[in-house]
Formats: structure tokens, C-alpha cells, sequence
């Protein structure tokens, strides 16, 4: 039997991806990204939409291309059902529908948050693919959580965040620093050169796998407001600092559950994904456990940590193999568990 060769497409929130899998060899996965809400500080669900409105078919088109495939090589669509912004999730999901009909070929629907962490089984994600069970931290810009992941479809949240996600974090911290948005990847860089024992901030006190992050934001915001008074030059004379120290304070909270995860559940096969599992910091102390706790690690490569259609395209398949095809009258769903 041939392989199977299918197309993903994502749109959840203001990346609009499409890409294609050949067994679990990435063929193509490209990305437009919205530069349109930066001016607004984060992403504006009405214009959202209607930038996937335009990009959608460009972006279908490039990935068929590169893949050096044609429309009737395609075997499946596969598309994010949710979670996301409903109205973003609809563009895609009826380019998906329409595509599947006109192609004649099967539907198949797929979970976002559990397309982060399947994505460590694309052929050139990492090394090599986590063992089952393992433990994977999701942290975006909407989620953070310790996932328990028994199987591809089996999958368990341990802990989650009771406020806001870590990439909301890093990008309204960010912000309070006179930062663009998405500020995640600009405060990545720009701790690069700082100290980040410069600053402490308070660290949240949970019980179990839990996290919280409204209250470091808190912290950060007091403390600006303050040295601003004394001197308006503070965030400008301190940025890099400022960016190291918050860096440091978020991945010692993320890491400090995780750690207590695999303990308790010894485990020592341990993953990250999502958008922050970009973040040169939070690699650097996954090597770190590696090294000092025997942890088996797994990275994603860059271009699938953040939001991509890669992704989709590789639980679209998994799901292919199964059978396990969606109807017509399947609909988008801002909230969906894993
Ligand atoms: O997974 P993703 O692309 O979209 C969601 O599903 O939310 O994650 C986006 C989030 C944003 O909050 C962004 O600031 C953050 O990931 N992010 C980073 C880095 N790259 C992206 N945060 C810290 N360091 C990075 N290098
Ligand atoms: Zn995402």
C-alpha cells in the first residue's frame, strides 16, 4: 500500500498554516502569521478571522506546491477543530469541509493542544520520539499544563495554570516593558545579555501540578511602577536584566512542577511543546535536568513549537490510520479538552 499523503490545516488563533505529510515525513508546512495586531498590543479576533479569510487559500496552495504534489495525491484533510477563537476556527474548518467534499476524500478533525504534543512524532521533530508513558509541559500563549501522556490518544492533564498561560506571561510582562506583542521571543532575545539574578519576583505558592501567573505579572508591574517614579529611565537603563531576571523566574516555576511530576510519577521520559517550548531558556534547563536528574528529553524542533499546521497534519495521520474520520456536520469548538 502506498502512503498516505495528507493535508493539515491550522487557524486557532493569527497563524494561518497549511502543510503535508507523507507517512510521517513533513513535505511542506507553511505559515502566514498576521503582522496586523502587533499595533494592538495582542490579537484582535475580528480581524483574526478575516485575515485567515484571505490567507487560506494562498497558504493551501503553497503547501501543495512545495510538497511537489498534486490536489488528487491528497488522501486526507485534516483540520483544528479547537480550542481556539470560534472565529478563526471557522475559517478553516469550512475550507476543510469544502476541500474534503470537492476532493472526495475523508475528514478528519483534530485537537490543537493534542497536535502540540503529537508533533514530537513528525520524523524529523526530534532524534528520536518520546516512549509512552511520558510527561509533556504545553505552555503557549492560551495554555500551560503537565500533560500525562499514555498513549497518542490517551492523554491526562496532571496540572494546569489557574490563571493566565506562561506565554501570557512573558507577553504581558512584556508589555508593562514597552515591548511588541507577541513579547515572548523579544524578551527570549534580550536576556541573552542580561543578569537574571538581577531582580527576584514573587514566586506563586500552588498545591499539586498547578501554576499561576497573574501573580508574577502583579509583581512586575508594582515594581516598575516604582523604580519608573524614581528614575523614568529604569525599564530602558535595565531591559535586558529586566528580561533575564523575568525569563529566569518564569522557567523556575514552570520546571520546579515538572520536576515534582516526574518524581512522583517516575517518569523520566519528559517533553515540552507549544510556543514557549521556543524559549532558549526553558531548553537550556530541559538539558540541565537531562544532565542532572537522567531525564530522556525531547525538544521540538523550532518550526513546530509554535502554532503550525505540521502538527495537525501528523495527528490527521495517526488519526487516517485508525479510520477515524470526521462528517459534514462537524463543527468548530473554541473549548476542547484533550
Ligand atoms: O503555541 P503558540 O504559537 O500559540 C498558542 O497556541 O497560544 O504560542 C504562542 C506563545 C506566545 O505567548 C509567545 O509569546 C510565546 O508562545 N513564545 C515564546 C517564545 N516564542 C513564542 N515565549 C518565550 N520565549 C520564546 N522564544
Ligand atoms: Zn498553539
Amino acid at each position: 500500500m502506498s502512503e498516505s499523503i495528507i493535508l493539515g490545516i491550522e487557524s486557532s488563533c493569527d497563524d494561518t498554516s497549511a502543510a503535508i505529510i507523507k507517512g510521517n515525513k513533513i513535505l511542506s508546512n507553511i505559515a502566514a502569521s498576521q503582522a496586523i495586531h502587533n499595533e494592538y498590543g495582542g490579537v484582535v479576533p475580528e480581524l483574526a478571522s478575516r485575515a485567515h479569510q484571505q490567507n487560506i487559500i494562498p497558504v493551501v496552495h503553497k503547501a501543495v506546491n512545495k510538497a511537489n504534489i498534486q490536489q488528487k495525491d491528497i488522501s486526507a484533510v485534516g483540520f483544528t477543530r479547537g480550542p481556539g477563537l470560534l472565529g478563526s476556527l471557522l475559517v478553516g474548518t469550512s475550507f476543510a469541509k469544502s476541500l474534503s467534499m470537492s476532493l472526495g476524500v475523508p475528514l478528519i478533525e483534530v485537537n490543537h493542544l493534542q497536535a502540540h504534543i503529537l508533533a514530537h512524532f513528525i520524523d524529523d521533530a526530534n532524534e528520536k520520539s518520546p516512549e509512552f508513558p511520558f510527561l509533556c509541559l504545553t505552555v503557549s500563549g492560551g495554555h500551560t499544563m503537565i500533560v500525562l501522556v499514555r498513549d497518542y490518544f490517551d492523554m491526562e492533564i496532571i496540572g494546569k495554570t489557574i490563571d493566565d498561560a506562561a506565554g501570557e506571561a512573558f507577553d504581558k510582562i512584556g508589555k508593562i516593558f514597552g515591548l511588541d506583542y507577541p513579547a515572548g521571543p523579544i524578551v527570549d532575545q534580550l536576556a541573552k545579555t542580561g543578569n537574571a539574578d538581577a531582580f527576584k519576583f514573587n514566586k506563586p505558592r500552588l498545591e499539586n501540578y498547578n501554576y499561576s501567573f497573574s501573580g508574577i505579572k502583579t509583581s512586575v508591574l508594582y515594581f516598575i511602577q516604582k523604580e519608573v517614579k524614581k528614575n523614568p529611565e529604569f525599564i530602558t537603563e535595565n531591559l535586558a536584566d529586566l528580561c533575564a531576571s523575568v525569563q529566569k523566574s518564569i522557567i523556575e516555576i514552570l520546571m520546579l512542577k515538572v520536576e515534582k511530576a516526574a518524581k512522583d510519577l517516575n517518569i523520566n521520559e519528559v517533553a515540552i511543546a507549544g510556543g514557549v517550548s521556543a524559549n532558549s531558556g526553558l531548553r537550556e534547563a530541559m538539558q540541565q535536568n537531562a544532565e542532572k536528574l537522567g531525564w530522556n528529553i525531547y525538544i521540538p524542533k523550532f518550526e513546530y513549537t509554535t502554532d503550525n499546521a505540521a502538527m495537525i497534519a501528523m495527528v490527521a495521520k495517526l488519526k487516517f490510520d485508525k479510520g477515524e474520520f470526521a462528517d459534514l456536520s462537524v463543527s468548530a469548538t473554541a473549548r476542547y479538552d484533550i
